[in-house]
């Protein structure tokens, strides 16, 4: 079980089957932990920033992370010959490749590679097509994505109630704008045009580095959303960072779990 409060992961408990609890030392063994791989390709600012975080939030709960770091001009056959590897893998039962690969990548080739099974991040063109067809998860594992999953999750626990209402959802890439739009409906809510209207609840899932000489790193992150401008009129609304990513992660940990208890039982 993994407990969030408001997008932060507060505990993670795995059970075993004779009702007791894994030792501290077994997890950390790794005989009985459930494995991400997180792979990340170049050194995109943002990217690493949330690989960093995915990466110690496995650390936190006892999953294993399998670090794959590839340099920038790394071929795409290579890119699809390590996910290959990890599929075949039993110590990894999620993978998760960070996004955008870089221009020479046929992004949808690669995440068509990843094992359906595996596929914790939900990209898997089968998986988002049994979104579209609202088809039920659980026989289909990871359908829908972390960070879709996360923004209603973030909104039923605002105790926004989706059924029934206008959504304007504000992007249309395939990592959020598609699968929030799907979710959305699915919740039963329309999806129209529009700018936001007073009362509405707004989750940002931009991320963006901008320069900032007074970080150490010399740069921050921000969202899409001025959240200033944005507190004035929401009801309630998710700052960058701090919001969805953190949903996303907890998310993620979930379907790497999902995955493990499917394996090991
Ligand atoms: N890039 C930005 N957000 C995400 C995400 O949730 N998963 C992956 N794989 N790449 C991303």
């Amino acid at each position: 079980h993994i407990h969030v409060t408001y997008g932060f992961i507060t505990s993670i408990c795995l059970t075993r089957g004779d009702g007791g609890q894994f030792t501290k030392g077994e997890l950390e063994l790794g005989r009985h932990a459930p494995g991400l791989a997180v792979v990340i390709v170049g050194h995109r600012k943002d990217s690493q920033s949330y690989v960093n975080m995915k990466r110690k939030a496995c650390a936190a709960v006892g999953i294993k992370s399998v670090d794959i770091d590839l340099p920038e001009q790394v071929p795409e056959a290579e890119l699809i010959a390590k996910v290959h590897e990890l599929n075949a893998n039993p110590e990894v039962h999620g993978i998760l490749v960070q996004l955008p690969l870089l221009k020479h990548i046929n992004e949808e080739k690669v995440l068509t590679e990843i094992s359906i099974d595996k596929d914790v991040d939900g990209f898997h063109p089968l998986n988002i097509g049994k979104l579209a067809m609202k088809a039920e998860t659980r026989s289909s594992l990871h359908s829908q994505s972390t960070r879709t999953v996360g923004c209603i999750e973030l909104l039923k626990r605002s105790v926004v109630i989706i059924k029934g209402k206008r959504a304007v959802v504000v992007g249309r890439s395939n990592i959020v704008g598609l699968p929030i739009s799907l979710l959305l409906l699915k919740a039963d809510a329309t999806i129209k045009g529009g700018w936001l209207k007073p009362g509405a609840a707004v989750i940002d899932v931009g991320t963006n580095a901008v320069n900032d000489a007074s970080r150490k790193s010399g740069y921050r992150l921000v969202g899409d959303v001025d959240y200033q401008e944005g507190c004035k009129v929401a009801r309630c609304i998710m700052p960058v960072p701090g919001g969805v990513g953190h949903m996303t992660i907890a998310m993620l940990l979930k379907n790497t779990l999902d995955g493990a208890k499917r394996v090991i039982g």
